[in-house]
């Protein structure tokens, strides 16, 4: 029987409430699709480094690496800094393990009402691929006043390891900041390999690329150059750039014309919380960032400070980012047998069962322990 040891790091805010019944979920299926799991939970987040005053302990990215997936909740905390426990701990484990794309579907859901209009039996089912080790989230970058800003910043991510030497003279002199966004043929096609082979799985006919090669031509006229270089070995898809100040307004007013969007880093994480707030939320969407070592499955949205401890919060993002994992492990009969368990529950739920983020009156553990009736029959 295999056994899978899944490191789990609930985090801060709603992210160990929603983790929690993402476990009964996980739980539940083990048995009744034949393999084990054996959970290791980890403490890190907000609350671990007010404690410990470091926000992973020294062989904490190895040791998590042991592990063959990893389940976080969020991390982020109104106590600590903007900063600190987001870059040290999530963005660390993107880059640590090389997680080079993320992938963020949204898509409609029964009884989950959204709040744009789509033409009678149209749906909406958009897959948004983000690169995810580069672009403006490698963090070259520093502030300081004085009209003359001078850094020599080591590269770390990603693919690359180097230094980058920025200089900036302003004058008449004034407080400045600067980041720098680099982008790599092999960082942007990996990530757009994996878009072109995701459409071809879902038999899409057009890929969108969400780009700026008209405002930053450097940057994104080198993500459309290398975007269609890889085009080439996917004739069966046809590649559309689209502006990403356009996409956003497009998701807006037709959004099923949509399917797999492949944006840069930063665009890619505004346009999936925008794809989940047209669909059922951002309680609804889940993630895989995806790489060649530990890949690491969690819901798009953040710790939710206002609604922690409300009960108000929804599972499903979390439950569902259980079933991108169990996919990537293999267990795709499991994977979908939940994904299934959750269209039930939300089908057959009379609203007051229903979360609170979908008009209902559900709490996230009662949320929780209907999909687990779901998976069981019971629904
Ligand atoms: P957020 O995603 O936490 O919340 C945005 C809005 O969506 C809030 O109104 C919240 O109540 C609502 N919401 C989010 N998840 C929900 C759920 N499951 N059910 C119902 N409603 C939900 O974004 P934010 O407020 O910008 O960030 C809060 C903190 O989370 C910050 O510290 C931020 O850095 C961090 N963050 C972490 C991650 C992560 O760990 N992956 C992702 C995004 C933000
Ligand atoms: C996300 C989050 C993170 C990001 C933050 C918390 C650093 O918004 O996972 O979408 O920007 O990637
Ligand atoms: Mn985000």
């Amino acid at each position: 029987m295999p056994s899978y040891e899944i490191a789990v790091i609930p985090g801060d805010g709603i992210g160990p409430e929603v983790i929690c019944e993402a476990l009964k979920s996980l739980n539940a299926l083990a048995p009744r699709f034949g393999f084990t799991v054996d959970l290791r939970s980890y403490p890190f987040g907000a609350e671990y480094y007010l404690k410990h005053k470091e926000v992973l302990p020294k062989g904490g990215l190895e040791d998590l690496g042991t592990a063959k997936a990893l389940l976080l909740g969020a991390v982020g905390d109104p106590r600590v800094p903007p900063g600190p426990v987001e870059q040290e701990l999530l963005l660390a484990l993107r880059f640590h393990f090389d997680q080079y794309v993320n992938i963020r579907p949204s898509r409609t859901w029964p009884n989950a009402p959204i709040p744009v209009a789509v033409p009678e039996g149209a749906e909406i089912d958009v897959l948004v691929v983000r690169e995810n080790t580069e672009d403006f989230y490698m963090n070259l970058g520093a502030s300081g006043d004085g009209g003359h800003l001078k850094a020599t910043l080591p590269v770390r991510r990603g693919l690359y390891s180097g230094e980058a030497k920025i200089e900036l003279s302003l004058d008449p002199p004034s407080e400045a900041a600067f980041t720098l966004g680099v982008l790599t043929s092999p960082g942007t096609g990996r990530a757009a390999e994996r878009a072109f082979s995701l459409a071809e799985e879902r038999g899409e006919r057009l890929l969108y690329s969400a780009t700026k090669s008209n405002a930053l031509p450097h940057i994104y006229g080198f993500w459309d150059r290398t975007v269609a270089e890889a085009a080439k070995s996917h004739p069966a898809v046809k590649l559309k750039n689209i502006n990403v100040d356009n996409l956003a307004y497009q998701l807006v007013r037709a959004p099923q014309h949509f399917g797999v969007v492949l944006c840069p880093n930063l665009f890619g994480d505004i346009i999936s919380d925008l794809a989940a707030g047209i669909t059922g939320g951002l309680g609804l969407a889940a993630s895989a960032n995806i790489g060649d070592g530990l890949s690491m499955f969690e819901p798009v949205h953040g710790s939710a400070p206002d609604i922690a401890g409300t009960g108000k919060a929804n599972p499903l993002a979390a439950i569902l980012s259980v079933s991108l994992m169990l996919d990537h492990l293999g267990e795709r009969e499991a994977a979908e047998a939940l994904n299934a368990a959750v269209e039930t529950y939300l089908s057959k739920s009379p609203r007051v069962s229903l979360p609170y983020e979908l008009d209902g009156g559900a709490p996230c553990p009662k949320v929780g322990d209907l999909v687990v009736r779901a998976i069981e029959g019971h629904l």
